[in-house]
């Protein structure tokens, strides 16, 4: 990692020589231009912008600013705000987009907006004359930290989500720290349990550092005295309030917090870029499936009304944590540990009114399964995971700890 000043740049070191930025600090979607002119090809002389509304409106302008100011000709299409629209509906309108903008092989796609719009943009991207260049500029935490980094793109369909897609990786991307201070409170939340995660399965002392900083952000808030953010209007760092009274210190270390959890997901997908099924190893991409069995069942049980992906992740972790305790592979501290840290990064919306039988049975379609057994991602320890066949663990451990996270019946 480099520290320009307020700038980071985390390297993302692919197999055969491809690598590309991820640009991180306060303010840095003003250079937005100038790294798409430095990571394009030189021949690229159109960028065909794709956002939604919401983002677009906040952060629109600056983006294409930066685009025209480097020399690029811009234009813009904003799709509707939402998971139910990434579908392939949704990227056919978006691929009609690039081709009315004239878009030819050297030119490229930016994604403005959260895992969604960069979900969906990317995907377009990978089929548009068989792939176009693209670069994203990820608003929400996840984005940030998780879905523009590491290239699956995709979009959902009825039989589930993300089940069609394609590995196609950026060539660049711009995380402006500053766009998280417009973010809902729960869109936070959700972020920082999908943070949390990738220090629990792989680097414990990003963990640490991940939670200290959440507790800190939780002391603050009382100590300031601070709303309750039920209106979702503009958060704090952690997730339920608002942004008053945060000084500059605490950017900086927000934006170094954010740029060591891309270097971790950096790091795996350097290893294991496709996420090789015949891999089960800790340092393979499957493990940040960590939370994520549970975690969709919880989804889906509730018809993707209830939870945030994020905060459902945050119920399933605690989840897989138990199984690992009940297994004899975790200690009982380390399970209270992740418990804290979840905690502090906000409030979940309660899953103790569903059934665990429920649960355990909606957990049988994780579309992650392999040979038609569901394939756990357990923790020896904070920092260490290990990929376990569902065939060994008995149904009775895995209800239990459904129980036990969920407080459920
Ligand atoms: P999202 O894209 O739906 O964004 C959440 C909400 O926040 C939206 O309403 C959006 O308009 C709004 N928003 C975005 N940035 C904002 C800002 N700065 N200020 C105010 N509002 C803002 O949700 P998400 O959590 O970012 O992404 C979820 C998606 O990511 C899912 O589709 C999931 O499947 C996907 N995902 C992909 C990967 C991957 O590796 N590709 C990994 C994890 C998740
Ligand atoms: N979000 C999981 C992955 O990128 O592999």
């Amino acid at each position: 990692m480099t520290d320009d000043g307020r700038m980071r740049r985390v390297p993302v070191r692919l197999e055969g020589g491809r690598s590309y930025p991820i640009d991180v600090g306060p303010g840095v979607l003003s250079g937005l231009g100038a790294v798409a002119r430095a990571n394009l090809p030189a021949e690229a002389r159109r960028v065909a912008l794709v956002s939604n509304p919401r983002v677009f409106d906040l952060y629109g302008a600056r983006a294409i600013a930066s685009l025209r100011g480097a020399g690029f000709s811009v234009s813009h299409w904003l799709m509707s705000d939402g998971e139910r629209f990434k579908t392939l509906r949704t990227a056919e309108r978006c691929l009609r987009f690039l081709s009315e903008s004239e878009l030819e092989r050297a030119d490229a796609v930016a994604a403005l907006g959260g895992g969604v719009v960069g979900d969906l943009a990317g995907f377009a991207a990978a089929l548009y004359l068989r792939g176009v260049a693209f670069v994203q500029v990820p608003t929400t935490l996840l984005a940030q930290i998780d879905s523009s980094v590491g290239g699956k793109t995709g979009v959902n369909t009825r039989a589930g989500k993300n089940l069609v897609g394609a590995f196609h990786q950026p060539r660049a991307v711009v995380v402006d720290t500053e766009t998280l201070r417009t973010l809902p409170a729960r869109e936070l939340t959700a972020g920082w349990c999908e943070a949390i995660k990738q220090g629990a399965v792989g680097d414990r002392r990003l963990f640490e550092r991940t939670r200290k900083f959440l507790e800190e952000e939780s002391r603050r808030k009382v100590a300031c005295r601070i709303g309750t953010g039920r209106d979702g209007s503009r958060a704090d760092v952690r997730g339920g309030g608002r942004d008053e009274g945060r000084g500059e210190g605490r950017d900086e270390e927000l934006a170094e917090l954010i740029a060591e959890q891309c270097a971790f997901k950096a790091k795996i997908v350097a290893g294991d870029e496709r996420e090789d099924i015949s891999r089960a190893d800790a340092r393979s991409r499957r493990v940040l499936n960590f939370g994520h069995t549970v975690g969709h069942a919880l989804e889906s049980l509730t018809g993707y009304r209830r939870f945030r992906h994020g905060e459902a992740v945050g119920h399933g972790m605690i989840a897989a944590a138990e199984i690992s305790k009940r297994l004899g592979l975790l200690d009982g501290s380390e399970l209270e540990s992740l418990r804290g840290a979840v905690r502090a990064a906000g409030h979940l919306p309660a899953a103790s009114d569903l059934d665990a039988g429920m649960v355990a049975r909606a957990l049988r379609a994780d579309k992650k399964a392999v040979g038609g057994s569901v394939r756990w991602v357990l923790l020896e320890r904070i920092g260490r995971a290990r990929v376990v066949d569902g065939r060994e663990v008995p149904a009775r451990v895995i209800r239990e700890s459904i129980r036990a996270a969920l407080g459920a019946r």
